[in-house]
C-alpha cells in the first residue's frame, strides 16, 4: 500500500518541527563512533525534506545544535560542524533547484567561521525560494531567544517605538527568531527521550508532541507519513470542548 494513503492531504500540517535524537545510541548499537551516527542523521534530513516537499508541508525545522550542545566532547563539536558545512556544499543546488529556502534560527554568529559563512552564502542564495522554508535551528537556545525578545522589548519601550498597551503575545512574537515563521503544529522528538531540551519553548504552546522511540537515523519516509497520520487523529481543542470542535 502507498503510505500517502493513510494521509488526509487536506490536513496536512503547515510547519513541523524536529527535535533530531538519537544518532549517537544508533551508531553505538552499531558499534560505530557517534559521528557515523551524525552522518547518517544527514540522510534522514534529506529523507525528511523530500517528503515534505512531497506532501506539501511548507516549513519544516530541524534543530541541529543547541547552546549546550557546545559541552560534548571537542571532536564530536568540530565533526557536527564539519557535517555541517559539507551538508550545504554537498545539497544547496538540489535544494535551491527543488525552491527550498534555507532560513536559521539561533545564534549563527558563534559558530565557527566556515561554518557562518557556508550558511550566510546558503541563505542569501536561496532567499527567493516560495516552496519549503527549511529552518536550521543552529547554536540555538530558546531561554536565550525569549530573553533577548524581552530585551528588545524593554528598548522599544524606553525608546518610546511601542507603547506598553501595544504590547502583546503577537507583537511579542515578532521579536523572537521565529517572527516570519507560524508556529509548528506538530513537533517530533525521536529516540525515547520525552523532553522539549530548550526548543522552541513560546512556539510550542499549541503545538501537538510527538515522540517516537525510532532513533534519528531510522526516521525515514514511512516514520514521518505515520507521524503525520497519528497527528491528523489528535483532536486540537485549544482549549474549547469536544462539540464545539466537531460542529465548526
Ligand atoms: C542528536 O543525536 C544530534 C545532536 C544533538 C546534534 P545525539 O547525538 O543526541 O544522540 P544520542 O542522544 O546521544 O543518542
Ligand atoms: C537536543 O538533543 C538537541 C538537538 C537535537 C540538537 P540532545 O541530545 O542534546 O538533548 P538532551 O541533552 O539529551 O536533552
Ligand atoms: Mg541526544
Amino acid at each position: 500500500m502507498n503510505a500517502l494513503n493513510k494521509l488526509d492531504l487536506q490536513n496536512i500540517p503547515r510547519h513541523v518541527a524536529f527535535i533530531m535524537d538519537g544518532n549517537g545510541r544508533w551508531a553505538k548499537s552499531k558499534g560505530q563512533h557517534r559521528l557515523f551516527g551524525h552522518a547518517a542523521g544527514v540522510e534522514s534530513v534529506k529523507e525528511v525534506i523530500k517528503t515534505a516537499r512531497e506532501i506539501g508541508v511548507s516549513f519544516l525545522t530541524m534543530y541541529a545544535f543547541s547552546t549546550e550542545n557546545w559541552a560534548r566532547p571537542s571532536d564530536e563539536v568540530e565533526g557536527l560542524m564539519n557535517l555541517l558545512v559539507d551538508a550545504i556544499s554537498n545539497e544547496v543546488d538540489e535544494m535551491h533547484a527543488n525552491g527550498v529556502r534555507l532560513v536559521t534560527i539561533g545564534d549563527i554568529k558563534g559558530l565557527p567561521g566556515n561554518c557562518y559563512q557556508s550558511l550566510l552564502s546558503a541563505i542569501e542564495y536561496t532567499k527567493e525560494n516560495t516552496g519549503l522554508t527549511l529552518v536550521l535551528a543552529l547554536n540555538y537556545s530558546a531561554r536565550k531567544e525569549i530573553l533577548n525578545a524581552a530585551l528588545a522589548t524593554h528598548e522599544l519601550l524606553s525608546s518610546g517605538k511601542l507603547n506598553i498597551d501595544e504590547m502583546s503575545d503577537i507583537e511579542f512574537s515578532k521579536l523572537l527568531d521565529t517572527k516570519d515563521i507560524p508556529d509548528p503544529e506538530l513537533l517530533i522528538r525521536t529516540s525515547g527521550e520525552c523532553r522539549i531540551s530548550n526548543f522552541l519553548l513560546w512556539q510550542l504552546s499549541y503545538t501537538e508532541l510527538l515522540f517516537t522511540d525510532t532513533h534519528w537515523p531510522d526516521f525515514r519516509r514511512d516514520a514521518f507519513i505515520d507521524a503525520i497520520a497519528a497527528f491528523q487523529k489528535r483532536e486540537r481543542r485549544f482549549g474549547m470542548v469536544s462539540e464545539q470542535i466537531s460542529n465548526q
